[in-house]
């Protein structure tokens, strides 16, 4: 919201003047005259405060500057949801973010599984990364029950049909095996991003996950960060998104 004060916040009539539309004399008159509004709301003291989130008009033209892009590599803790907003009142990605602007999740991950997810504010570029087309790698850890004989792996690689529709090819490796618990820890990439899509594959050839992790999206994983924490791409990552995405 806008308002009289705030660290990342400029005056109103020197976002009018920046943004091009008239001098800041004159956007000073204007804002008196009663013609700027913010957020819907006329706005005549001079002095007020805006962030870059709040729309502003001139006599109906919206100036609001364009948001800058943001594009956050966050490490996600378990019992958290991919979800900007939650009725429920559980603990949202957004929650650990400090961003001013509108970022929300690119694709998503249970509220039990843990690891990389990506947020940004470049639409453009998230549904690009989202379109099952684009055949983004992602490479999933998953502890599960019981120990995968060859065909159940070879099963999970070549595809299953799940929700009336055949998986495409999986890479799939153990990592290690529990003979006394009874569990594996299975690597598997896929390159689709279906609902609960890594839980429904394992449960079709009869092992359930008992946990879940993204360890790495393209050519992006974990390192550096702890459950939690996050990080802003390089531009270079980003480049290097947009060039995998426009292939
Ligand atoms: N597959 C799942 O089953 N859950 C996730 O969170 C991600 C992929």
């Amino acid at each position: 919201m806008f308002s009289k004060c705030g660290d990342e916040m400029e005056r109103l009539q020197k976002v009018i003047a920046n943004s091009g539309y008239c001098s800041r004399r004159k956007a000073e008159e204007e804002i008196k005259k009663g013609h700027v509004t913010v957020n819907g709301k006329i706005v005549v003291e001079l002095g007020t405060k805006v962030e870059g989130t709040d729309v502003i008009e001139v006599n109906g033209t919206v100036i609001r500057k364009e948001e800058q892009k943001e594009y956050i590599l966050f490490y996600k803790p378990r019992e958290v949801i991919t979800s900007v907003h939650d009725d429920k009142g559980r603990t949202t990605v957004l929650d650990y973010i400090d961003s001013k602007v509108r970022i929300y999740p690119v694709g998503r991950l249970d509220y039990d599984t843990t690891g990389l997810l990506l947020l940004t504010n470049d639409g453009e570029l998230a549904n690009l990364l989202m379109h099952p087309k684009t055949e983004i790698e992602k490479v999933y850890v998953a502890k599960v029950r019981g120990i995968l004989t060859g065909t159940e792996i070879n099963k999970l690689k070549n595809g299953i049909v799940i929700d009336g529709r055949k998986t495409s090819r999986a890479k799939v490796k153990v990592r290690k095996i529990d003979k006394k618990s009874q569990t594996s820890i299975i690597e598997i990439t896929i390159h689709e991003g279906r609902n609960h899509q890594v839980k429904k594959m394992f449960e079709h050839v009869g092992h359930e996950v008992l946990k879940l992790k993204r360890e790495r999206f393209a050519f992006l994983d974990l390192k550096g960060l702890h459950s939690g924490e996050y990080r802003y791409l390089s531009i270079k990552e980003i480049k290097k998104l947009y060039a995998l995405v426009n292939k």
